[in-house]
């Protein structure tokens, strides 16, 4: 999301020490990891590095592909030699059998018809093959916010409850099926698969919080069901077949939080919401159900093969402004799960599972993310990590510190990493790890007011002040992916190196970017990068040259980085995932047309972007796109 919900990413960050006050450097922790980790001392891996590396992904992929100009226009750019197919926007019925109301680019299609169409605003996207398919399988996707300037005829006020119910039915997930024809990609319509879930939709509540006191509420006083997910972005594939997403700037969505008490400050809330729902829907009213906002901020997970299934809301793995959540297993298939949340000066978290993954998809892993421990990261400017336990009666979790229970240290998170002395981290995206070489990698999108007065200082891991620009952080775990401490250090920094401002340089090795935000790895081993640079901030000042958001492709073994798509006006480039043979690329082009205060016009929606109809008073749309060579090879080989 590029909304710019300042005073929402900046909520109330404790008085945390920066990085180079919180590390005593560990001596004997240091000690020891240099012995289990000898290689890696010898390999120089324990200083930050200043560039890509060549000491890491020991198979990457080669960029093969020709890289294109920084984009300016209101179009989707591909290198020559490629095709890029729009194939599910915003409004397409998501084929429920009886139940397709075309889109209607007035907007006048109904909450109820909205209900089962996609949703507004997609991010996190999952191609799950059908019987290991890459021309057949299911698309699992999230539609993170609504403009409401664009999905209603008449704009955003004033707000009705009507409006409101059209609203959440476009927030949710939606999962459809989809399948290539020659060259071209279909969704399937009608499909048994087909499915929306929306604010209205079940949650079970697992986990240790699930029943909580500070979960329950008039509608659900057993604490265990939640009607709906909101605001999700990122996302991931299980190793077990399912759809992780995490819940991310929930706090927009209550109003009357600020005058609660100081957990629901902590976490940003504030009297009035951005959504306005609580005008018709007192759920969202804070001050009348102060507990529904804690069951928001948790990493969800559907089973996209069985419309039945009811979707889950993992509290195991901490409640936080969660851009999503990724899986990696130990040696001995135990779950590790990396999250981090979108928020100034906020943390990174690992999950590590007590039991091991079982064969038999989701049914057979259905408990699998609901026990374990909790850590969150601490980056030491020596170049090595540790992951404190976030353990009810471990440290400063105490109840005399404010923690009843193991419950409340998850809801609370933020509040408990704050005592640990977790590193403050420049608003941590997507994740995304190396299977070859098992380095994990972050996306830290930017934080204009590091190093602000009153904030907190730069620190090696978020080195720059004003930082615009934003960097990719990763680490190698001691050990296996539950060690207890890692090696880091940066891939890149991001920024132009035309800028005259130092800090707004970085180091890239190829094609200038700003705003890391999506990111993965293709088969073929290359990484992936998106970005999110706001749309006030396009073509102006420091990102004047950079231009439209985009994709690049970074070659981790000799560093360049390759820009290989550029977006239409004021758009995101998010969603990533490819098919198993990595020949076809699905990517989601979100807000294009985005105006500078989130609101559009609705006079004229489509001031800034007509992007992908570009038809005469039509809307710019959210939009799922597929990318092929044209000659059907490997994407970016
Ligand atoms: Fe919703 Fe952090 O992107
Ligand atoms: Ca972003
Ligand atoms: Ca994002």
């Amino acid at each position: 999301m590029s909304k710019d919900f300042s005073a929402m990413e900046d909520s109330n960050p404790s008085d945390n020490a920066s990085i180079h006050e919180v590390i005593q450097a560990a001596p004997q922790s240091r000690r020891t990891w240099l012995q289990g980790a000898g290689w890696l001392g010898m390999m120089g891996l324990l200083q930050p590095l200043a560039a890509c590396s060549s000491l890491t992904g020991s198979v990457p992929g080669r960029l093969g592909f020709q890289g294109i100009p920084p984009g300016f226009g209101d179009a989707l750019v591909v290198p020559p030699g490629y095709i890029a197919q729009v194939l599910a926007a915003w409004g397409e019925p998501v084929g429920i059998a009886g139940q397709m109301p075309a889109f209607r680019s007035d907007a006048s299609n109904s909450a109820e018809d909205q209900a089962v169409q996609l949703g507004m605003h997609h991010d996190g996207m999952e191609f799950f093959a059908l019987n290991g398919s890459s021309t057949h399988g299911l698309i699992a996707l999230n539609h993170e916010y609504t403009d409401d300037g664009l999905l209603h005829p008449d704009g955003f006020l004033p707000m009705t409850a009507t409006k409101v119910r059209k609203s959440q039915n476009a927030h949710g997930l939606s999962v459809f099926e989809v399948k290539l024809k020659g060259q071209q990609w279909e969704m399937v319509r009608p499909s048994p698969y087909a499915r929306r879930v929306t604010m209205q939709t079940p949650f079970a509540v697992t986990g240790p919080a699930a029943g909580h006191p500070l979960l329950r509420t008039e509608a659900d006083p057993q604490g265990r069901t939640v009607l709906g997910t909101l605001n999700n972005c990122a996302s991931s594939q299980t190793p077990w077949g399912t759809y992780l997403s995490g819940e991310e700037n929930w706090m927009n969505y209550f109003a009357g939080g600020k005058s609660i008490n100081p957990h629901h400050q902590r976490w940003g809330m504030r009297e009035k919401s951005l959504f306005n729902w609580d005008s018709q829907d007192p759920r969202f009213d804070a001050s009348r159900h102060p507990n529904e906002a804690n069951r928001f901020g948790w990493v969800v997970e559907l089973d996209p093969n069985d419309p039945t299934s009811t979707p889950v809301k993992r509290t195991a793995l901490g409640r936080a402004a969660h851009e999503g959540a990724w899986v990696a297993l130990t040696r001995d298939q135990r779950a590790v799960v990396y999250s981090g949340e979108d928020a100034r000066f906020e943390y990174i978290y690992k999950f590590v599972s007590t039991g091991r993954m079982q064969a038999g998809g989701a049914k057979a892993n259905q408990h699998l993310l609901d026990e374990g421990t909790l850590y969150v990261a601490r980056f030491d400017a020596n170049g090595i990590g540790r992951w404190l336990p976030l353990v009810h009666g471990q440290g400063p979790l105490t109840v005399a510190n404010g923690f009843a229970d193991q419950g409340e240290v998850l809801i609370k998170a933020r509040q408990a990493s704050d005592l640990l002395g977790a590193t403050k981290m420049d608003r941590p995206e997507w994740l995304t790890i190396d299977k070859t070489s098992r380095w994990v990698y972050c996306t830290l999108t930017n934080n204009s007011q590091r190093g602000e007065p009153g904030k907190p200082g730069v620190d090696a891991a978020n080195p720059r002040a004003n930082n615009t620009m934003g960097q990719i952080i990763r680490w190698l775990e001691d050990g296996d992916f539950d060690g207890a401490s890692f090696v880091w250090n940066h891939l890149l920094l991001a920024g132009d190196p035309a800028n005259t401002r130092a800090e707004a340089q970085g180091n890239i090795r190829g094609d200038m970017l700003g705003c890391p935000d999506g990111m993965g790895f293709a088969p073929n081993g290359l990484l992936w990068i998106q970005t999110d640079a706001h749309a006030t901030q396009m073509y102006q000042g420091e990102f004047a040259r950079i231009g439209n958001n985009q994709m690049l492709a970074c070659d981790t073994k000799t560093g360049e980085v390759r820009r290989f798509l550029t977006g239409p006006t004021n758009c995101e480039i998010t969603g990533l995932s490819f098919t198993p043979d990595g020949r076809n690329l699905f990517i989601n082009v979100q807000h294009p047309g985005e105006t500078p205060t989130d609101r559009s016009d609705p006079k004229k929606p489509n001031q800034f972007s007509n992007w992908p109809d570009y038809q005469t008073g039509g809307r710019p749309r959210s939009a799922t796109v597929v990318i092929r060579k044209a000659d059907g090879g490997v994407v970016g080989s």
